[in-house]
């Protein structure tokens, strides 16, 4: 019975497949082994060439995995187990590959960006927040490198990189958030591998599609694209809408009355908090009660998504942001700590209304959101 089951499984049959081009993939390993960095680099160029000249991703696929394992092994000291290759695959294919925590997703999605991003057409991967970016890219970026590849990050208030080997930053104990050299939005985007931010690639789109001049967008053609912790993005976090607000002449007294409000909540009760995401939502129970509070029938309405939008940033303010850990408050101003050196970043504003908010929780003065032109190029 056990047997049959496991015969009638489509998922056993696809992994059975896949196990096959992993076969494929370890008989080259010996041939790659024996190239010095610069031989292994040559075959990666042979490989954007045809990309480039137009062949099928799939095509390459056995040959871009092998590179990508082999420079794996030699820069970072981690080998794609053979099921971490049929992880690639699926991805490449633009499945959902559902992994336990610690299996090692972050490995496993180098095979596909690089398979991908080998047309030179850019591949994105995206994360939940700055530090899985940063860190994810700082850690997989000596593969790329080896292969001739660029990497760029981009996480909005805490900056925007491309990672290079010859750059350091000590201030870091983390090695793998050493190699980030501060660039431009643009060079993020126009790196060969991109990582991001949900969040920040969704407002660099809308402001792109803001843009009056072309020479103002900063991403290109979207081409390929991997979503870690898919969950968490497409459902938990698609719940809050990304709104861009020009200079609005509108009044900061909600931004005030939504902290009260917020400052109301309980924990457990009225909403969640998930550290690793580093999000919070508002249970049944404190919808219900922001709802009675604020006079709004239902928040989540499509024609309420200001105000939703600006009800959970408040709620974040209230529930992650923490003084004298996250900010400090001089001279009634909210100046942000990085949260990585601890070090004031004073000028630097939160973005998307949640600077305003954690003004409004201080009550001190909220600054009104700038023009959309001005925010970007003061984060560029
Ligand atoms: N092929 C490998 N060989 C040795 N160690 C590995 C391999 N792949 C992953 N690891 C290790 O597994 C650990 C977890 O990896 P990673 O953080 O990518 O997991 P994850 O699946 O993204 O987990 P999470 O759900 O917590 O984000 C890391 O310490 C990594 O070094
Ligand atoms: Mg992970």
């Amino acid at each position: 019975m056990l047997n049959l089951t496991k015969l009638l499984d489509p998922n056993e049959r696809e992994v059975k497949r896949h196990l096959s081009v992993t076969a494929a993939v370890n008989e080259i390993e010996p041939e790659l082994k024996a190239l010095d960095d610069a031989g292994l680099r040559e075959r990666s160029e042979e490989l954007r060439k045809r990309a480039r000249d137009g062949e099928d991703p799939d095509e390459l696929l056995i040959e871009a995995f092998a590179l990508c394992r082999e420079a794996a092994q030699r820069t970072i000291g981690l080998r794609h187990f053979d099921v971490q290759l049929v992880g690639g695959i699926v991805l490449h294919q633009g499945k959902i590959a559902e992994m336990k925590t610690g299996e090692g997703k972050t490995l496993v999605a180098s095979l596909a960006l690089y398979l991908n991003a080998l047309a030179g057409k850019g591949a994105h991967l995206v994360t939940v927040n700055d530090y899985l970016a940063r860190r994810d890219a700082g850690w997989m970026g000596p593969i790329y490198h080896l292969l001739g590849m660029s990497i760029g990050v981009n996480v909005g208030t805490a900056g925007t990189f491309v990672y290079d080997p010859e750059y350091v930053d000590e201030t870091h104990p983390d090695s793998r958030l050493q190699h980030l050299r501060p660039a431009t939005k643009k060079e993020a985007y126009q790196a060969d591998i991109t990582y991001a931010t949900n969040s920040e690639l969704a407002f660099d789109y809308l402001r792109d599609n803001m843009a009056r001049d072309l020479n103002q967008c900063s991403q290109r053609t979207l081409h390929y694209a991997i979503v870690d912790e898919v969950d968490s993005i497409l459902i938990d976090e698609a719940r809050t809408p990304h709104i861009i607000s020009g200079q609005s002449e509108e009044s900061t007294d909600k931004y005030y009355e939504y902290a009260r409000w917020a400052g109301r909540l309980a924990e457990g009760d009225d909403y969640e908090v998930d550290l690793k995401h580093k999000s919070a939502s508002l249970t049944e129970a404190g919808i219900a009660k922001m709802e009675r509070w604020t006079g709004i029938r239902n928040i989540y309405d499509l024609e309420n998504v200001i105000e939703a939008h600006q009800i959970n940033q408040a709620l974040k303010a209230k529930a992650l942001f923490l003084r004298d850990r996250d900010y400090l408050v001089k001279d009634g101003e909210v100046i942000i700590v990085d949260e990585f050196t601890g070090r004031t970043m004073p000028g630097r504003r939160w973005s998307d209304g949640l600077h305003q908010a954690v003004e409004a929780k201080e009550g001190i003065k909220v600054l009104q959101e700038q023009k959309t032109t001005s925010t970007r190029s003061s984060r560029a």
